[in-house]
């Protein structure tokens, strides 16, 4: 019958409509996969540390299986990260969300050593390190042996959201060439420990060190960035120890070659260990050039009379017969007393804030520069958990007001502009995430 062919062929015309609209439908709900890329990776390039970090956890479903540990335990060497393939097959558990998330070069390596009474100040920039930064970060620590139950200690009793967000390995103090004792007295004790990165961390390839009275004040992931500026040649990366040379101190006293017009400052250097690894340096001694593992013992017996600052002046005469290998970065990344209490001489600083605050000198813990000590202060007692705009910033914005009339806390823009900017960030994306569409946040 006609009719009959008829609502036949009306019925599969709705059927297939229908089918189309059902898929489509889904299909539209459903974020392209492009957008979706985007999302998970959004908060990597800007700085909005804890909450979007928190974020990103969720996202990975880690939380059953927050922390590997190692079966076993080497005796000196405490690994509470695990090791590689440990790590590769916890990856694959991860699944998709997982295993993008914490691919190898998503972990920056911050390296640090620790002698004396340094375990505060040191646990403070751990703190800082944390707080701010976005992508994981390995910490390499290297502590006397004293020290090794208080860092345990100390770095156990972060809360999950932090704690998830870090490994790390403690390290004797250990010297591969030469006289231990000797390079030990060389500055202050284990100081000299840092020109022996490269040959002791052979698995990594890159490395932020920086001294234990460092702050920072930004992302971590800011100053990691500067690994991809390096041109062909460069392999590390510092900054001024001065801005004027007419009041530095190597270019008014150094009776050793140095880099530059006014020397570099090592308390905070980037470095690419497989670069430094694979290259000859030139230097006085020998004209075909020397790896850097050999270059260090005969630097040091060449010129142990002449040097002041110990490892620092060695770095210094290294990048000076090899200057193409050094990339200089701005004082704001390193900024110390020198650069105020003159009066103001970083010029970015005073433009886009401190990004690294070094408070060498002690300035932390006495009263000689109060702008130094009050962020110390400020990051040292903020309790965990707590709203950072309210408990960290808003009060150091307050204290910041008692130093106003003194030289380095005359200008608080200086101190206080870049770390207000990274408050600001982490505040809204907590606002952000609060105020979005139940939709997207089934995802
Ligand atoms: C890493 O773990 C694997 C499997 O647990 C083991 O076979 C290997 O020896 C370990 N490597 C190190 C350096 O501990
Ligand atoms: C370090 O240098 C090596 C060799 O040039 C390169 O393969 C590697 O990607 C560099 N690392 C970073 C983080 O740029
Ligand atoms: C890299 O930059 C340094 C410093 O500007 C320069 O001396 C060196 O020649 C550059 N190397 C290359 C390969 O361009």
């Amino acid at each position: 019958m006609r009719i009959h062919c008829k609502i036949v062929v009306v019925a599969i015309c709705l059927g297939v409509f229908l089918l189309l609209y059902f898929f489509g439908g889904n299909a539209a709900d459903e974020p392209p996969l492009g957008e979706v890329e985007k999302d998970k990776h959004f908060p990597s390039s800007s700085g909005l540390g804890k909450i979007v970090s928190e974020n990103v956890a969720k996202l990975s479903r880690r939380e059953p299986q927050k922390q590997v540990r190692p079966n076993r335990k080497e005796p000196k060497i405490s690994d509470r990260g695990g090791n590689v393939s440990a790590k590769l097959r916890q990856k694959s558990v991860l699944g998709r969300w997982g295993s993008k998330v914490t691919r190898a070069e998503d972990t920056m390596h911050l390296a640090v050593v620790a002698c004396g009474n340094r375990l505060d100040e040191t646990l403070a920039m751990v703190k800082s390190a944390l707080l701010f930064s976005v992508k994981k970060i390995k910490f390499h620590i290297f502590a006397e042996q004293d020290l090794t139950g208080q860092f345990e200690k100390g770095l156990s009793q972060w809360p999950v959201p932090l704690s998830s967000k870090f490994q790390y390995t403690l390290y004797p103090i250990t010297f591969s060439v030469g006289n231990a004792d000797e390079w030990k007295r060389l500055f202050k004790p284990c100081a000299a420990q840092r020109l022996f990165l490269p040959v002791i961390l052979k698995d990594v390839d890159s490395l932020l060190y920086v001294d234990t009275d460092v702050l920072f004040l930004r992302p971590m992931d800011d100053i990691w960035e500067f690994l991809r500026a390096f041109n062909g040649t460069q392999l590390a990366a510092m900054a001024p120890e001065h801005e004027i040379p007419k009041i530095g101190w190597y270019s008014r006293f150094a009776r050793h070659p140095f880099y530059g017009v006014t020397g570099v400052n090592s308390g905070v250097m980037l470095m690419n260990l497989t670069r430094i690894r694979s290259t000859l340096f030139k230097n006085s001694m020998i004209a075909s050039g020397l790896s850097w593992k050999d270059l260090l013992h005969p630097l040091y017996q060449k010129y142990k009379n002449h040097i002041t600052w110990g490892d620092q002046d060695l770095l210094n005469i290294i990048f000076h017969y090899n200057p193409e290998c050094l990339y200089i970065f701005p004082c704001q990344w390193n900024y110390r007393p020198d650069h105020c209490m003159y009066g103001s001489n970083c010029k970015g600083a005073e433009e886009e804030g401190v990004s690294i605050l070094h408070g060498n000198r002690g300035v932390y813990h006495d009263d000689k520069q109060p702008a130094f000590k009050v962020v110390y202060d400020a990051i040292h007692d903020y309790p965990f958990g707590e709203n950072m705009f309210q408990s960290l910033f808003y009060p150091l914005q307050t204290k910041f007001l008692d130093t106003v009339n003194t030289l380095c806390g005359r200008i608080p823009q200086v101190f206080l502009k870049q770390i207000e900017k990274t408050m600001k960030a982490v505040f809204e994306q907590k606002v952000v995430r609060h105020v979005r569409p139940p939709q997207r946040q089934r995802r």
